[in-house]
């Protein structure tokens, strides 16, 4: 168990691994933007060939990523379809307007997933008057709705109705290594059915920092202008790739353990009164919690896991948020399956 506080906040708290600090200390380096960091290619290249791409770009987050990815594929005034409670859309400070001056119209999925009448509805027939629909935007796995994957033969008929109508996809694939860890499904079949997608380094793969946009050549070398021109154009900065090289040996394996986790969390709360699951299925390693005990929030059960050494995330009134990750084992889930038994029975 941790030694502090058990810290189900986010994936993002988690700390480099030794292998990665030894990595960062002995890598080997360049000047990036010049083009001749061997570390940042070697990643670069690495992920491109794991997930059938030509290319890569590292780049400092996932907000980066999914900014600049927008940026290179579409032009200003045109329409991106985004999910209501997706990341890019509600999480990025409005960067799809600031960055891309994208026309943005947004669809309320379930479980992440667009329902496919209402996406054929809100696609624009080709006139001079309205804009022109040119991406859509899907996030692997989906935050919002606890960490759901994406089911392949959904992303599968997207991917063929986005052909039929010449419209990209862009996969924010944050958390892509926990569905490709639950479904077993190769990096590179991901890969084949969209037009770009990111991976974060810095949530459960645990890198201090970093994301890898890829997607083909031309769409990279746009992207690492958009990169630049956000300031995200780093020189040595291949101390930092060099935990991805790591990650992708080290903690990628470890991936399903933090799902298998939250699942029994998931399935220990279901026995509790007074909070209820607030998503059909626990997919992944994220977990919400809708607290229905008379007399608690989700702020106050926060505060009240606490001081049971327990982190967890209020969001708004209701929803309490738990995330699992390497530093979570199974004497952490333990305690908070205990703290939550002890103040809703006590
Ligand atoms: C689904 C998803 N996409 C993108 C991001 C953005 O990543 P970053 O915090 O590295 O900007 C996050 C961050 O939590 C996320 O959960």
């Amino acid at each position: 168990m941790s030694a502090g506080p058990s810290d189900f906040r986010s994936d993002t708290v988690t700390l480099p691994t030794r292998a990665m600090m030894e990595a960062m200390a002995s890598a080997e380096v360049g000047d990036d933007v010049l083009g001749d960091d061997p570390t940042v290619k070697a990643l670069e290249n690495r992920l491109a060939e794991m997930f059938g791409k030509e290319a890569g770009l590292f780049v400092p987050s996932g907000t980066m990523a999914n900014q600049a990815a927008v940026a290179a594929h579409i032009l200003p005034g045109e329409e991106v379809i985004v999910e209501t409670n997706s990341h890019i859309f509600r999480y990025e400070g409005g960067g799809l307007a600031r960055v891309s001056g994208a026309h943005v119209r947004t669809l309320l999925g379930d479980a992440g997933q667009f329902p496919m009448d209402e996406l054929e509805r809100a696609v624009r027939h080709p006139s001079i008057q309205e804009p022109r629909t040119a991406l859509l935007c899907l996030e692997q796995t989906h935050l919002f709705s606890g960490g759901a994957i994406l089911p392949l033969p959904y992303l599968e008929k997207i991917f063929s109705f986005s052909r039929e109508r010449d419209i990209l996809i862009h996969v924010d694939g944050a958390r892509l290594f926990n569905a490709v860890a639950e479904t077993g499904v190769d990096p590179s079949v991901y890969g084949g059915l969209c037009d770009s997608l990111m991976i974060s380094l810095s949530k459960g793969l645990s890198c201090p920092v970093g994301s890898v946009l890829m997607g083909d050549g031309g769409f990279i070398e746009r992207a690492r202008r958009v990169r630049k021109w956000l300031g995200g154009g780093m020189r040595q900065v291949g101390y930092l790739a060099a935990c991805g090289l790591v990650a992708l040996e080290e903690t990628v394996p470890l991936i399903g353990e933090d799902n298998s986790r939250c699942r029994r969390l998931g399935s220990v709360t279901l026995g509790l009164d007074g909070i209820r699951l607030a998503q059909e299925t626990v997919d992944t390693n994220i977990l919400f919690l809708e607290v229905t005990a008379s007399g608690w929030d989700a702020p106050m059960m926060e505060a009240a896991l606490q001081d049971k050494g327990v982190l967890a995330l209020a969001m708004g009134d209701r929803l309490l948020r738990f995330v699992t990750h390497r530093h979570i084992q199974d004497p952490d889930v333990d305690r908070a399956v205990q703290a939550l038994q002890s103040i809703l029975e006590g």
